[in-house]
């Protein structure tokens, strides 16, 4: 299974991929990150990682390489590439090379590749290589992928969610989260994808969270959990730290299992 997250900037879609992670891990399952945000630099430090993997950008040879490795199904790939692992029509975790798969307890992180440059152009190459690694990957049953997306829709222009079972947008309480969200289903709708479910984030009280809730269900948009606002998140973020599920447990453990069921039931249905 393949999970995005997204939604506006700061709504928390980093704090939630991490919940998330943990969750499938105690659940027993075997989560990868995949880290699709070029200009997120902290995501491994929610993941409580010394250091983040080096990144695909950087096994494909550089930007420029990403085109000639993955190019599109017309262009004739030239062979003298074909030793690259990235180049491969099928793509298994175990394929990549360790230095670009980080691990902690259980939760492993991918980047697809940050802008690390003043000037060293666009983030295109990033999204070519996000949307065509996820699409050649190949999962064992266990195995759940949460890709981490940069903040807006950029991500879907590209493509990123073409190999995506399933689209969450975090909400935080804020008009322009509820409008993004809309845009969000719209897209991801135009996609073919079904499985388009909101998750608020940040909503700290019972009213903020019905009245969200309601502004959702108007725009055709499912809520299937509320994640708190938790003063030990919030410290963890301040400080660089390891996120730990604590006291949002019992709101991921819902989302999660609503994720894994798969299937809208009649109480999460938008408008039922
Ligand atoms: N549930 C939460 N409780 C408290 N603070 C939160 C929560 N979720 C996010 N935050 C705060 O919001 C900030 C942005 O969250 P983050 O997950 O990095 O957002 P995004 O990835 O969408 O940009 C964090 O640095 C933290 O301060
Ligand atoms: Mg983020």
């Amino acid at each position: 299974m393949k999970i995005s997250i997204c939604g506006k900037g700061g709504s928390g879609k980093s704090t939630v991929v991490t919940l998330l992670a943990l969750e499938a891990r105690d659940r027993g399952y075997r989560p990868v990150v995949v880290d699709t945000d070029e200009s997120n630099v902290v995501l491994y430090r929610m993941l409580g990682l010394p250091q983040p993997p080096v990144s695909l950008v950087e096994l494909a040879g550089g930007k420029k390489m990403v085109r000639k490795l993955m190019p599109p199904k017309y262009e004739p790939k030239e062979p003298a590439l074909d030793t690259n692992v990235l180049s491969r029509e099928r793509l298994s975790l175990a394929d990549i090379p360790s230095a670009n798969v980080a691990e902690k307890d259980g939760v492993r992180l991918i980047t697809i590749g940050k802008i690390l440059q003043p000037l060293e152009g666009c983030a295109c190459p990033m999204g070519v290589l996000g949307r065509e690694f996820l699409a050649r990957l190949q999962l064992e049953k266990d195995e759940i992928v949460i890709v981490d997306t940069e903040a807006g829709v950029e991500h879907f222009g590209r493509g990123v969610e073409t190999s995506i079972d399933c689209v969450l947008i975090v909400v935080e309480p804020s008009f322009e989260s509820l409008a993004l969200a809309e845009k969000v289903k719209q897209l991801a709708g135009g996609l073919g994808l079904e499985k388009i479910w909101a998750v608020l984030n940040k909503a700290n009280s019972d009213e903020m969270v019905s009245k969200l809730s309601r502004q959702l269900t108007q725009r055709g948009i499912a809520v299937i959990g509320s994640v708190p606002y938790d003063e030990e998140i919030f410290d963890a973020c301040l400080e660089g730290k390891a996120l730990a599920i604590g006291n949002t447990k019992a709101e991921i453990k819902k989302i999660f299992d609503t994720i894994i069921k798969g299937a809208l039931t009649e109480t999460t249905k938008a408008g039922s």
